[in-house]
This record gives structure tokens, sequence and C-alpha cells, in this order.
């Protein structure tokens, strides 16, 4: 057998190389298929809870009763923010993006617990539930901090889900928009080996704690071709205003050759299923709201252009195209969609933080050098 050589192996974006092996989640980008340990993820949200979600991507096994009581028990016991954080997330200027202050602010909570070897799985454990607890908190205490309000301190009466929009509104939230926003984190905890994904693995696969890898996550989220896309769906709807000015804004952006932001998705080749749950969701919620200028109407718009011009291509709504609908509703700040999206998805990079860890190799790829050799220094006085 002949071996290939690096130009045949380079697929840039490493499109379809698979690069670890896993057992947290499964896509079928074809069929629109998404599972979280062999579980439909349809099934997970209209059945489950992100408590219970963020128990088995860990531990890979749904819990049984007592074994859910118990992490939830220590989720809410670890959403208490020390004064020592509070003092560092108040000294953070208030126009910081939230992502930036989130990636900042999780090794600061890491910088309060004692260092310990990654083989304690127990102390991982506790590491685990330590973050997925806090960043909630980190939010939205950074929240009420920038716009001058006090902090409203976790409710632990409250689910992980309800606790959030309590903290960041300062007023209960109903059951159905509290089960509605669980269903969203259960949507965004995980999906294979995304970039955020991936970097949390490469930054725990030299034997990082779980809150450098997972600050490494927050950071690889933050850019808009990933997390950040969910605001930039919301600004974009809100630009092109009508659902008459919908036609006209997608032709422009597919003659620019510019990017439409919210569709198009590397390993879905249809509807992404979180889309298909999604939509249903923000229907619901926008049910008194009708006209051309409804944001849900001209999603929708957009959407039914989208295929009409892109689905030949493969080029389909994401999870991304509802999701800052929904949030906006819900009354999220737009810049803390992508924050919103790293509550949920830190169940997921946590899960592949354990497994990374309990089975390491490190990453180290090859590159292809496209630069000179053999140059000859010259002199600073002697260069032209
Ligand atoms: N709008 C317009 N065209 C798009 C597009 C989009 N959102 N996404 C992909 N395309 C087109 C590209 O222009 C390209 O066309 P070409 O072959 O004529 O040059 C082709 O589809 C392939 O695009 P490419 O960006 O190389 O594919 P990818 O696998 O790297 O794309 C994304 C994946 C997510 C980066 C891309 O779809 C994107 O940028 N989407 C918008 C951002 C977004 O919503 N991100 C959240 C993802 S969950």
């Amino acid at each position: 057998m002949t071996e290939l050589t690096p130009e045949q192996l380079y697929r840039p974006g490493l499109e379809d190389v698979p690069a670890c092996k896993s057992s947290i989640s499964f896509v079928d980008g074809v069929a629109g298929i998404l599972d979280y340990r062999g579980y439909r993820v349809e099934d997970l949200c209209e059945l489950s809870t992100f408590e219970e979600i963020s128990y088995l991507l860990v531990y890979g096994k749904l819990p049984t009763k007592s074994q859910l009581d118990q992490f939830e028990s220590k989720l809410k016991s670890s959403r208490k923010l020390s004064p020592e954080i509070i003092a560092t997330l108040k000294s953070l200027p208030k126009n910081t993006h939230p992502m930036t202050m989130l990636q900042a602010m999780i090794p600061v909570v890491g910088a309060q617990v004692e260092v310990h070897n990654l083989k304690d799985n127990e102390k991982n454990i506790s590491d685990i539930i330590n973050i997925i607890a806090k960043i909630p908190t980190i939010i939205t205490y950074f929240d009420r901090y920038r716009k001058g309000l006090n902090f409203i301190e976790p409710n632990n009466d409250l689910t992980h889900a309800a606790n959030f929009l309590f903290m960041i509104n300062g007023e209960m939230p109903n059951k159905e928009i509290a089960k509605l926003f669980d269903v969203c984190l259960i949507l965004h905890a995980e999906q294979t080996l995304n970039a955020s994904t991936f970097s949390t693995r490469v930054t725990a696969s030299t034997l990082n704690n779980a809150y450098t890898s997972v600050s490494a996550g927050v950071g690889t989220l933050y850019g808009p071709l990933h997390g950040g896309a969910n605001e930039q769906v919301l600004k974009m709807l809100e630009k092109i205003g009508t659902v008459e000015n919908v036609r006209a804004y997608v032709e422009e952006r597919i003659a620019k050759k510019e990017k439409i932001m919210g569709v198009g998705h590397r390993v879905y080749t249809t509807k992404d299923p979180r889309a298909v749950v999604l939509q249903d969701l923000a229907a619901n919620l926008f049910r008194s709201e009708t006209g051309n200028k409804s944001l849900l109407n001209i999603a929708m718009e957009l959407e039914k252009i989208v295929f009409e011009k892109m689905s030949a291509k493969g080029i389909y709504p994401n999870v991304d195209f509802y999701s800052g609908l929904v949030y906006n509703k819900m009354h999220i700040a737009t810049d803390l969609f992508t924050p919103v999206f790293a509550v949920a998805r830190s169940a997921g990079w946590l899960a592949h933080w354990y497994e990374q860890i309990n089975d390491n190799r490190l990453f180290r790829p090859e590159q292809i050098y496209t630069g000179v050799r053999g140059l000859k220094y010259t002199p600073i006085e002697k260069r032209s």
C-alpha cells in the first residue's frame, strides 16, 4: 500500500478528519439526527432536564432518582460566587463583552480550588459541577453589575434554567418559559467535535485542568462562525426590518458572496434538528405577534428564501437561526446570547474534558510548510 503524501492527507479545517474517539454524542448530518449518549435529542428535550442531561453527558448513563437528587443538590450548593470572585468580576470594565468576561473569569474560579492530580476523578467531578453551577451566576452578576443593578442571589428552589432567568431578570419566570429555556439549554449542551469542543479537548490534552480547558472552549465559541452567530442573527433580522425586505437582502448577500448568519453547517446538509425544535418553540412564544415587522415572520421568510436559493448546496438554518429570537423574547440582552450558549455547552465541554484526560494522547498535528528556506541573515543596517 502506498503512503499518502501530506498534501493528499491535508483537509483544510480538518473537514471529515476524525480527530478523536468519543462516546458522548452522535450526529448524522444527512438525516438530521443528533443523539446524546445514544438518546435522540428531541426525546431528551421532551422528557428530560438540563441537569439530567449534564449528568448523562458526563457519566455516560442516565441517573437514578437518588443520583440525580445528589447531583442537583451539589450543583445548587456550588452556585454562589466568593467575595474574591465578585471583586475580580467588578474590576472589569463594564463594556467588556460578556464572552471575554466569561473566558477570563472561569480560570479565576479555578484559582480558588486546590490544585489536584487529574487522576483523582472525585475531584474532577467536583470541578465539573463547580463550573456548570457557577457559569450562570458569573454571567447574570456581570450583566447586573454593568447595568448598575443589585445582584440577585441564586435561588435554590429553582432549576438551573429557571434560576438563570430569575437571576437575570429579577422576576420568577413562569413554568412555560422556564421549560422552554431548559429545552434551549438541552439543545445546545453537546454537538460532537465542534470547534469549541475541539479546542477544549486540545487544551485538555496537555493535561490541563477543567477551568483552563473550558476557558479555551469559551474563547473559541465567541467567534461569529460558531456561537457568536446567534447574536448576529438577531441583529440581521432587526436590520432587515420587514418581511418585504428579505428577498433583496438574501440576493445581495449571495451576490456579494457574504455569509447569512444562522444558516449553513459543516456537518448538517439538511435542516439542523435543533433548529426544527427551536422553530416550534419560537412560534409558540411569538403567538401574539403578527405583521410584516414581526421578527419571527422575517425569520420564516428568510428561511423560505434561503431554502429556495441554497438548499441545493445543502445549506439550511442551523441552531442559531432561531435561538436568538427565543432569548430576545425572554428579555435576555443580545450580547448574552453566546454566553447563554456557554451555559449549556459547558456540560458538553466538560464531558469531553473528562473523556480526554481519562484516555489522553497529546494533540499535535502536522503542518505543510509553505514558506521559504535557506535564507541568509542580512544585518539591519544593510537591509533596504
Ligand atoms: N451564507 C451564505 N453562503 C454560505 C453560508 C452562509 N451562511 N454558509 C455556507 N455558504 C456557502 C459558502 O459561501 C460556500 O460557497 P462556495 O462553495 O460557492 O464558495 C459554501 O457554502 C461552503 O461554505 P464554507 O464556509 O466553506 O463551509 P463551512 O463548512 O466552512 O461552513 C459555517 C460552516 C458554519 C462556517 C458556515 O455555514 C457559516 O459561516 N455560517 C454562518 C455562521 C453560522 O451560522 N454559524 C453557526 C454554526 S452552528
